[in-house]
């Protein structure tokens, strides 16, 4: 008898050659693992440069990149937070997170505590559990502040203690700070490549909270408009990611774009995935 050996397919990411040296650790709404593929093509050649990611979320392609010099920002501090522990005591938090047992009253249970009232490492591995096995990776407050995402159904397992620990590798080389994208334009100069891949608004979007009442929207577009002009007349390189609706087009315009088939979920608290059209923006 003889044995077929069928080739395996490669990964999206084995096409283009690119290994990414380690992943994210948390799962987030919006994360940009889909588009690696593309976004590490767009950058290559530009691994030397300052990085700067001013909506990092799971920071799919600051892990991927690894760059020794970083600066990555998020307006939602207990996840900036959260990095901080985890660069300076990966192992610990891992150990932590990793002995909660994966069930409803657990979940429940930690999700009814306080972060302001626990210590750091438990504050760390507290947010790694409920961003792992809350439904689809959201982060979301109520008025008071609480996390209030339920547990979901298909949930992730917590990365394990190497895992960890290689991520706070890449933490290693980053600035970690927190607040508006706009904090971040001070760190523009001629060889730093930006990222910038914020909440996709546009008219009628159901706004669910998924990132906080602060969150970046359709009002914020000509900031970042008059953001992106001041990097590139500085002779920065940036690269953005958007949804391809109306609201993006005077930026579409002004600079070099490409449209990506993505496979999203149409609202954040949706079970249903379809295929939008995205784009990737950037001024080289
Ligand atoms: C689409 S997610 C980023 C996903 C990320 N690229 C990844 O791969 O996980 C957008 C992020 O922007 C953050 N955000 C929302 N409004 C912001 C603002 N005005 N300034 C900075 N960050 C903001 C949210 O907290 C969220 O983490």
């Amino acid at each position: 008898m003889t044995n077929i050996v069928r080739p395996m397919k490669p990964s999206p990411l084995q096409q283009v050659k690119i290994r990414p040296w380690t992943g994210p650790i948390l799962r987030w709404a919006g994360s940009k693992r889909q588009l690696l593929p593309q976004l590490l093509k767009q950058v290559r050649g530009l691994e030397g440069h300052r990085y700067v990611e001013p909506f990092v979320g799971s920071g799919s392609l600051f892990f991927a990149l690894k760059p020794e010099r970083a600066v990555i920002s998020d307006l939602n501090s207990e996840l900036m937070r959260f990095y901080r522990t985890v660069r300076k005591h990966p192992r610990k938090v891992a150990r932590i997170a990793h002995a909660y047992p994966v069930t409803i009253q657990k979940y429940y249970a930690l999700r009814e505590l306080s972060p302001d009232k626990l210590g750091k490492l438990e504050r760390a591995a507290r947010f790694l559990y409920l961003n792992r096995n809350c439904f689809n990776g959201i982060y979301r407050e109520n008025r008071n502040g609480q996390f209030n995402v339920p547990m979901g159904k298909r949930t992730g397992s917590i990365p394990s203690e190497a895992f960890i620990y290689r991520a706070s590798i890449a933490l290693r080389g980053a600035q970690i700070l927190d607040g508006d994208f706009g904090l971040t334009e001070k760190y523009c100069s001629s060889s730093t490549l930006f990222y910038f891949d914020p909440p996709y608004d546009y008219t009628g979007r159901r706004n669910r909270g998924e990132y906080g009442p602060k969150s970046f929207g359709i009002k914020d577009l000509e900031r970042l408009a008059n953001m992106l002009e001041k990097l590139d007349a500085n002779n920065a390189k940036f690269v953005v990611s958007y949804i391809n609706v109306d609201e993006i087009v005077p930026i579409k315009k002004r600079w070099n774009c490409l449209e990506i088939p993505v496979k999203r979920q149409i609202a954040s608290f949706s079970k249903h995935r379809k295929t939008i059209k995205e784009v990737m923006i950037a001024n080289f």
